[in-house]
């Protein structure tokens, strides 16, 4: 794995931060799939009531969508209790 070589934010160059750039680049990529697993986590997170999370986040949504409220809003009711898998 490349790393930088500074080990204060200050003293690092262009190469450093390049490097950054292209890790933060390739991690955020995979944002989507990140997305997807964490909601796919929800059907067995946290059990005990009727409906699972996955089934609560998609009722959320859902419900969501029937009020019209804006994409932005949908995916975030969509999305609302994935760091609840962190517990
Ligand atoms: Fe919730």
């Amino acid at each position: 794995m490349k790393q930088v070589k500074f080990t204060a934010m200050e003293n690092g160059d262009r190469q450093d931060y390049d490097l950054l750039c292209e890790s933060f680049e390739e991690y955020t990529s995979n944002l989507p799939k990140r997305i997807l697993d964490g909601l796919i986590e929800l059907k067995t997170a946290y059990e005990g009531y009727q409906i699972s999370r996955y089934e609560h986040s998609l009722q959320t949504a859902t419900r969501a969508d029937r009020n019209k409220e804006n994409e932005e809003m949908i995916v975030a009711a969509l999305v609302h209790d994935i760091g609840g898998t962190l517990y």
